[in-house]
């Protein structure tokens, strides 16, 4: 079982609609998919409950930290949902390393019941995002294409406490950083600039999908996407035209991703410092 978890430390960013449509694609493909919503407001929960597609576990995703996580359902896609319950872990610090290593241990146990376990997190850059990277193979890290988190670029790498650098030097040295990708892209003026600055500026961790200039994975904004998040519709079922052409556009950003969480690690960009831009 490959473990990839979705970081950004800003909310709102598309990180549960990518998670959910790259779960779905997974299980499409014949994957067998574990999702964790370690996220206490559940957007990655509830539109796979919604769907009916996943069978969800009887508890919710803080006794994976806590330890004693009873057994999963034995079922191909399995959901391990979010509650409030989660907002607690952060407040018992004397906890957080048995918290960490009981999210490590339960990842252990269910290593042979997957191939491919997606992490949903909360922007806030608490003990929760800590234990889903100190135990993940890839990170991914959805980003929009506005100043304000084209400087958070940065802290997403270097963060005191979640940097990706930092947890892969200290905590997990085969965390490999599947890249950045830009979501709810929009085909302004602005945008367009923002994109190009972002090329210029972090090239070495976008996601190439293919060897054109400006080929890298991205996700358009696309209201059907956010309809199918609310209704928990998989996006290429959905009846309309416009949600099988935002499908089309989005199919090779997420086979890319797929691709890589199903193959060798070295496969990827790493986090390492020769990446660095300028902080
Ligand atoms: N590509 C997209 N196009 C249009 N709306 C989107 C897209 N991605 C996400 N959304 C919507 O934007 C809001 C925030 O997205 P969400 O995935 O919950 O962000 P995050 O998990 O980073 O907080 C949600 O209402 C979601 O349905
Ligand atoms: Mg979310």
């Amino acid at each position: 079982m490959k473990t990839l978890v979705l970081c950004n430390q800003k909310g709102g960013v598309g990180k549960s609609a990518v998670a959910t449509l790259l779960a779905h694609h997974l299980a499409q493909r014949g994957q067998r998919v574990l999702a964790i919503d370690l996220d206490h407001q559940g957007n990655f929960s509830k539109p796979l409950r919604l769907s009916g597609r996943v069978t969800p576990a009887a508890f919710a995703a803080d006794v994976l930290l806590t330890g004693s996580a009873p057994a999963l359902p034995a079922q191909p896609f399995v959901l391990v949902p979010g509650d409030r319950a989660l907002l607690a872990l952060e407040r018992q610090p004397a906890l957080h390393t048995p918290f960490a290593r009981h999210f490590r241990s339960f990842l252990a146990v269910v290593d042979g019941e997957f191939d491919v376990c997606l992490v949903d997190t909360n922007p806030n850059p608490d003990i929760r995002v800590i234990a889903a990277l100190a135990s993940a193979d890839f990170a991914l890290s959805p980003m929009q294409l506005n100043q304000e988190a084209m400087d958070g670029v940065s802290g997403l790498l270097n963060h005191e406490r979640v940097g990706l650098r930092k947890i892969k030097a200290v905590l997990n040295p085969k965390l490999a950083l599947i890249g950045l990708l830009p979501t709810m892209v929009e085909p302004t003026p602005f945008q367009k600039a923002n994109f190009v600055q972002v090329v210029q500026q972090y090239h070495s961790l976008l996601i190439r999908v293919g060897d054109g200039p400006g080929a890298f994975a991205s996700i358009p904004r696309r209201s059907c996407i956010a309809e199918a998040q609310a209704e928990g519709a998989v996006l290429w079922e959905m009846k309309k035209t416009a949600a099988r052409d935002a499908w089309r556009e989005i199919e090779p950003s997420l086979r890319r991703i797929a691709d890589i969480v199903g193959a060798p690690a070295q496969t990827t960009v790493t986090p390492e410092p020769s990446h660095a831009p300028a902080a």
